[in-house]
């Protein structure tokens, strides 16, 4: 079977110890799931990621940064370098989150120099992309999603494509006022994400993880697993406590099994 991928941003919830004793018990009650099967990983806030380093295996949960600056120390302040991150032994770092982008006014610009910063570093760069409310009743979501693949990845060499996943969120879709996408629609965004990343790289862009996220539940998550162009769920609220995390990957898993 493909590889499913399963992440959760924390965002800004969950002190030190929730933390902790939340991948404690994610990781306790995912052990025995093969990772030739599931890649999980979870991204924390800043302040918890030395605890939480010091708890997870890794070779069972990827740990991830929710943000990071483009430059590696100055005047920057606020700003979380490359190189701290790199002290905390982290896996991946997220960039362009809807809250980042929408919230703080973070651009295409700026996560383009983002996103080869990490590379250069070494993380894996989860890059996350969507449209608005308003980009969609235009009709033009499939521009956007193109503009932000283009921009976000401009330059970024052949030999760094494995170190990229892409998280399509739609913007509408995000948080306690979201209606998640069906999974229809979110298909067919997917097959214009891939088909940008063909465009753009070749062969090898089809190689990178494409995953939906956006008031992901328990309810349809297996509609959105077995969509051909889906390779797994980027999931906020309800993946928050750990056993109901735990089994939303295995039901999803097993509805991919039962559809292959
Ligand atoms: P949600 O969050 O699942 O709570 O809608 C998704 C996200 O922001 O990544």
């Amino acid at each position: 079977m493909k590889k499913l991928y399963f992440g959760t941003n924390l965002k800004m919830y969950k002190d030190i110890k929730e933390t902790t004793s939340y991948l404690r018990e994610l990781q306790n009650l995912t052990k025995d799931i093969s990772r030739d099967e599931i890649e999980l990983f979870v991204i924390p806030s800043y302040t918890s990621l030395n605890s939480a380093d010091s708890c997870v295996d890794r070779s069972l949960i990827k740990l991830g940064a929710q943000n990071m600056c483009w430059e590696e120390e100055g005047q920057y302040t606020g700003e979380i370098s490359p190189k701290m991150l790199k002290e905390l032994n982290l896996d991946l770092v997220m960039l362009g989150h809807s809250e980042r982008r929408h919230i703080f006014g973070e651009t295409d610009e700026m996560l383009n120099k983002k996103v080869k910063c990490a590379l250069d570093h070494d993380f894996i760069a989860l890059l996350c992309i969507g449209e608005t409310i308003e980009n969609k009743n235009y009709g033009i979501s499939d521009e956007i999603l193109r503009i932000q693949l283009k921009i976000g990845l401009f330059g970024i060499p052949q030999d760094k494509l494995t170190k990229i996943w892409i998280a399509y969120e739609p913007v509408w879709a995000i948080g306690v006022n979201g209606i998640p996408a069906t999974a229809e629609y979110a298909e067919e965004k997917h097959k214009v994400i891939k088909e940008c990343l063909t465009e753009l790289f070749g062969e090898a862009g089809k190689n990178i993880p494409v995953l939906y996220g956006g008031s992901v539940n328990p309810f349809n998550a297996g509609e959105l697993i077995i969509q051909p162009s889906i390779d797994g769920l980027f999931i906020g609220r309800s993946a928050w406590n750990a056993s109901a995390f735990n089994e939303l990957i295995r039901n999803t898993k097993k509805i991919y099994l039962d559809h292959h």
